[in-house]
């Protein structure tokens, strides 16, 4: 039984990697299974939200209820989550966007040169960056996978980014694996929650959620 805490809610979710495309046949890419955005899109249609998922490349099944919207890369992740956004309530950014994208994509697939290729990249938009900083933003939750010092990096990412709930994760703890161990950041401080698998994590991290959502009076 998962409580309704949720219900009359609109959830956006972003999940998986992005694919930035170089030619017809390569691109860039993060690493990315998808799997906790997944469970955090499942478990917050188990609590009563409406739910539009917004996800890059993964070959995961669409969990039942779920709106999901397939994306390639940045840009058009951004475009989906804005088209998203009338309405929604909360916004939590899983995906692990690509930084950067080719300044350039080649109409036709590159032909092999000898010698050195050089490919010049170009910045992304933060795409929760952006929702963090509108008049009328939902309320933002964002991710931090780290591979070293979580707390200080997920706290100065939390801050940096304005927003009131940060879910971080050693790599190490999380990538591709079923199981995950996390730690929620606010204004409060540290919140450990324990190993488990990812649907369970997700329904402590929509637990907490759903508190500060009420604490706020939003
Ligand atoms: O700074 P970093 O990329 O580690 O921040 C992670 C958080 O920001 C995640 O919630 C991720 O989904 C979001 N993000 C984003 N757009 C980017 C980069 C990160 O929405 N271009």
């Amino acid at each position: 039984f998962v409580p309704k805490r949720l219900a009359g809610r609109k959830v956006v979710l972003t999940a998986g990697p992005t694919f930035e495309a170089i030619d017809p046949v390569r691109g860039i890419t993060n690493i990315s299974s998808g799997k906790m955005g997944y469970e955090l899109a499942r478990a917050c249609v188990q609590a009563g939200a409406e739910v539009v998922l917004v996800s890059g490349p993964v070959s995961l099944p669409v969990p039942a209820g779920v709106h999901r919207v397939s994306v390639a890369g940045a840009r058009d992740m951004r475009e989906a989550v804005f088209a998203a956004l009338p309405g929604a309530d909360v916004f939590i950014g899983v995906a692990a966007v690509a930084d950067y994208r080719p300044l350039e994509v080649a109409e036709h697939k590159m032909k092999k040169k000898d010698g050195i290729l050089t490919l010049a990249l170009t910045q992304n938009p933060d795409i929760l960056a952006d929702v963090a900083a509108l008049p009328d933003a939902p309320f933002c939750v964002g991710f931090a996978a780290e591979s070293q010092d979580l707390d200080a990096y997920a706290e100065g990412k939390r801050r940096k980014k304005g927003l009131p709930m940060l879910v971080g994760n050693l790599v190490q703890d999380g990538m591709g694996a079923d199981d995950n161990v996390v730690v929620l950041y606010d204004d409060a401080g540290r919140h450990p929650l324990p190993r488990a698998p990812k649907a369970e994590v997700s329904h402590g991290i929509v637990a907490h959620l759903a508190t500060l959502l009420a604490a706020a009076g939003r």
